[in-house]
């Protein structure tokens, strides 16, 4: 697929791990971009619940609209399950975020992530609780 363009292709999407970095930098990727593996590092703001949910590997992910309003990727949680992850009737982007607010809220006060977006990509096995440099060390190509 690199031959169809003449720009610098950025591989994304599932990459967690040096032996992935590696793959798409042979296929000829100019770079590799990660963003789940970097979820339960220190560095991240990311919340107790939510880490937790990264924790389980067995945690399925779907595509849904009921956080933002927006189709993006997260952990199956409550409200999910129970609307169905894609919903016509969810707030346009970016209005269901603030509709959802405080249900959300009033979640989290209790540490539940059931109201919560629990964003995760389809590999989250790259997930480590070490700091964003020591991640990026073990990511890049040696
Ligand atoms: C917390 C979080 C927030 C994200 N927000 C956006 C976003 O606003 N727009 C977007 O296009 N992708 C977003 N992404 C998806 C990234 O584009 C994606 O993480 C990246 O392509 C790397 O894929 P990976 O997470 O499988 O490593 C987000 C991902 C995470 C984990």
């Amino acid at each position: 697929m690199l031959q169809a363009v003449d720009v610098p292709v950025i591989a994304a999407g599932g990459v967690a791990d040096a032996r992935g970095v590696e793959a798409a930098l042979a296929l000829g990727a100019a770079g590799v971009q990660v963003g789940t593996a970097y979820l339960l590092c220190p560095e991240a703001t990311t919340r107790p619940a939510h880490r937790a949910a990264l924790k389980d590997t067995d945690a399925p992910t779907m595509l849904t609209n009921l956080f933002s309003g927006g189709a993006a990727r997260g952990i199956v949680n409550r409200l999910m399950r129970e609307l169905g992850p894609m919903r016509a009737e969810a707030p346009e982007f970016p209005l269901a975020s603030s509709a959802l607010a405080p249900l959300r809220a009033w979640a989290e006060a209790s540490g539940s992530g059931d109201f919560s977006p629990l964003w995760a990509g389809q590999n989250t096995l790259g997930c480590r609780e070490i700091s964003a440099a020591e991640l990026t060390r073990e990511l890049a190509p040696h």
